[in-house]
């Protein structure tokens, strides 16, 4: 938003918890014209409690644009229901197609309300897109051409995704969610967020006394052929990211990682460790 030169002030919250909707609300009251809100909070492993986030914005008449990179098609996420007015999603994530399309919605509120003349650039400027898809619909709907493969993909996803029914991809983000905290917490595991806003996408966890958060990543790579991510910015070097979502929302993958990181656990001292492993498989194993 700084980089298109519009004024942006920030509602600051501590890392793994939402903003405080007072805060919020302060600063909507004073005429903000949009809120921009991350849906899921990848770093930390946090979903923002985002109808009421989105709801006191849009009760003082503030637009809500919300990244929904890292929940789309894995996390509830109704735009109109909740006054999304854009909303932008990615292709490679919870909707397991290859990298490269970034889904939007803009609502029609947004739309009548913008100028054209105020909007700046040309390739990511909607009324450009707009504007190309009824003049050359009928042939050539895009501005500049789209890479057809990526798009061929992007359609066989949103095919899977309507063949197993999106209520049905949410619960399996959900149960996998559950099981991966479950299990992570049985493996001596804590948190960077409370339960009430953990994430079903992503969980981003700190080992226990004695598992060197850097060292497991790089041992996993190296000795079973995982890979997972660490925390970022101040959490740098503390824990561990597993990507739970898509394809690898399921049991198989769930199964693989845990009995992983159980023979770490066990080597720290972590008691228990195989059952924790064996409770969250078997609650994986409801996602189907
Ligand atoms: C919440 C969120 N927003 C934005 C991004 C960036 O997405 P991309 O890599 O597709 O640009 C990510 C990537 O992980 C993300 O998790």
């Amino acid at each position: 938003l700084r980089a298109h030169h519009l004024d942006v002030e920030t509602v600051r919250a501590n890392w793994g918890e939402p903003p405080d909707l007072d805060e919020v609300e302060r600063l909507v009251r004073r005429g903000v014209k949009c809120l921009a809100v991350i849906h899921n909070e990848t770093s930390t492993g946090m979903t923002n409690p985002l109808k009421e986030i989105a709801k006191v914005a849009t009760e003082h008449g503030a637009w809500v644009l919300v990244d929904a990179v890292s929940s789309i098609g894995g996390i509830t996420l109704p735009c109109d229901a909740w006054g999304i007015d854009a909303c932008f999603g990615a292709s490679q994530k919870c909707l397991a197609a290859p990298p490269g399309i970034a889904p939007i919605t803009v609502s029609k509120r947004l739309l009548d309300e913008v100028d054209p003349a105020t909007v700046d650039g040309w390739y990511v400027n909607l009324f450009t897109w707009n504007r190309i898809r009824k003049e050359w619909g009928d042939w050539h709907p895009q501005p500049t051409t789209i890479s057809s493969n990526i798009m061929y993909a992007f359609h066989r996803a949103l095919q899977l995704v309507h063949e197993e029914g999106l209520e049905n991809r949410i619960r399996r983000h959900e149960i996998v969610g559950r099981a991966y905290r479950e299990g992570l917490a049985g493996l001596g595991y804590s948190f960077f967020t409370k339960p009430e806003y953990a994430s079903n996408t992503v969980s981003s966890a700190k080992p226990p006394k004695g598992v060197d958060a850097p060292d497991l990543i790089a041992r996993l790579k190296k000795d079973h052929n995982i890979f997972i991510a660490g925390t970022l910015g101040p959490m740098r070097g503390q824990g561990i990211r597993i990507g739970h979502l898509g394809t690898q929302a399921a049991k198989s993958y769930l199964e693989t990682m845990l009995t992983a990181l159980a023979g770490y656990s066990k080597k720290a001292g972590v008691t228990g460790a195989e059952a924790a492993v064996d409770r969250a498989v078997q609650l994986a194993a409801k996602a189907g």
